[in-house]
């Protein structure tokens, strides 16, 4: 299996161009099955996650192309109703092609996503919902088997902001007739953006305070759509530069998606700098230690709690990750702890005393952000890390070990 080596202690300084974000993509991708005519998406990052989702399209009748970061989804054969296993097994974000295929068809047979190592990931928000649009739904043991006689807009009010709720949701009202509004609705930067692709195919969409109304029922056709930058990767970077002690900026990206992480970053003593379209990091002589609770946006994102967890791993004094979003997300602390840090899980919480320094080891991501944390310090540690499991780093971070190489990181892929 390929690995990861990293060598440490080269501080990490420059410029990286960030990708289009994974989890706008996802659903983009999935938005296309809502029309015959092309959608033809912008900024999509290369990335197994981005491959997975279009075969799982193209196993359903789209035709697929791809070129330089363009990809262009059109009809191809008749829609089919049923999506194949091997595909939701891999994703979960596969999941949402119900909705379309609900919406379009009249029946969709998708299989259950598993659980994984970040916890339990239900899909009870979007049965109940889709229920509410005037679906029925058949739980088997390892599939859902939904009909209906026609979607019908309603009043749909999630007891969580559950993001893929929030765009099964979306996808499926475009197509119901009537008004659905979602209240109590997720309000990430990736679902402004599925409603901005929506509205750009003909979707009537409305964000307001309390909720998403969608006018349904309209024709949907083509569109052109640029997804969002990267959120999390930008993150990625700057705890990087940080963790490092050099200096990184992020280019081709929104500040105002980091709301909720950029406040922590400075409270943990990086020194920041914001722009229109990028954000530079700078380490200054001594982190700090800080306290802090995922939530979901505008508060802390529930992906970089791993990779700061790694950056307050060397931070003098107490720190303490509180998680909120996926309460065993805390596959990363015994790697991390076998690279020195000093990490106890309290309930849902991380609580780590700063260490001097982290030592090289040979180390296994269970997960995507814990891949990355465990990246972040084998890029600080004393010595060398080697990492194994970087085909789940790999599902987000598209290009990392040139990026990292480019910014002085010493990390090389074996095949
Ligand atoms: N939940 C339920 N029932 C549901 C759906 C969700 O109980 O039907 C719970 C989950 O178990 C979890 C919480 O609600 O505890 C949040 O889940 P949510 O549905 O909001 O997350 P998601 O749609 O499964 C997306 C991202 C995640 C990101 C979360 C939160 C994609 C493809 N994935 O997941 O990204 O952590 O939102 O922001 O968009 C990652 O990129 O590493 C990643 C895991």
């Amino acid at each position: 299996m390929p690995q990861l080596i990293l060598s440490g202690g080269s501080p990490l300084s420059g410029r990286v161009a960030i990708e289009g974000a994974k989890n706008a993509a996802l659903p983009a991708c999935v938005a296309s099955l809502l029309t015959n005519e092309p959608v033809v998406l912008g900024r999509i990052p290369d990335l197994r996650d981005v491959e997975t989702i279009l075969a799982t399209i193209a196993s359903l009748g789209k035709t697929v192309s791809r070129s330089d970061g363009v990809v262009t989804i059109s009809h191809g054969a008749m829609l089919r109703d049923e999506a194949e296993s091997r595909f939701v097994r891999q994703m979960r974000a596969s999941f949402l092609v119900l909705g379309p295929l609900l919406a379009r068809l009249g029946r969709a047979v998708v299989p259950l996503p598993g659980g994984c190592t970040i916890g339990p990931r239900p899909v009870d928000l979007h049965l109940d919902g889709l229920r509410q649009l005037g679906a029925h739904v058949e739980r088997q043991d390892t599939a859902v088997i939904v009909t209906t006689d026609g979607l019908r807009g309603a009043d749909v009010r999630l007891p969580y902001p559950s993001v893929g709720a929030t765009e099964q949701l979306m996808i499926a009202a475009t197509l119901a007739t009537g008004e659905t509004r979602i209240e109590n609705a997720a309000r990430e930067p990736e679902i402004l953006d599925l409603a901005s692709l929506l509205s750009g195919m003909g979707a009537q969409i409305d964000i307001d305070p309390e909720g998403i109304v969608i006018a349904g029922g309209r024709p949907l056709h083509g569109a052109h759509h640029r997804i969002i930058p990267d959120r999390i990767e930008a993150g990625t970077y700057l705890l990087a530069g940080a963790i490092t002690g050099g200096q990184v900026t992020v280019e081709e990206v929104e500040p105002s998606h980091l709301g909720g992480f950029l406040p922590v970053l400075e409270q943990a003593g990086v020194s920041l700098d914001v722009g229109e379209s990028r954000i530079t990091a700078r380490a200054t002589a001594r982190l700090r230690a800080t306290r802090v609770t995922t939530a979901p946006h505008p508060g802390f994102p529930t992906d970089l709690h791993p990779p700061l967890a790694a950056l307050l791993s060397l931070a003098p004094g107490e720190s303490r990750i509180e998680e909120t979003v996926f309460k065993q997300r805390f596959g990363y602390v015994d790697p991390l702890r076998r690279m020195g840090a000093r990490i106890q899980v309290d309930d849902v919480s991380a609580v780590i005393q700063g260490v001097r320094e982290l030592r090289g080891a040979s180390v296994t991501a269970p997960d995507l952000r814990a891949g990355a944390a465990l990246v972040l310090a084998g890029l600080a540690a004393d010595g060398q890390t080697t990492l194994c499991g970087i085909e789940h780093l790999e599902r987000g971070y598209a290009r990392i070990c040139a990026k990292l190489t480019a910014l002085g990181g010493r990390v090389e892929r074996t095949a």
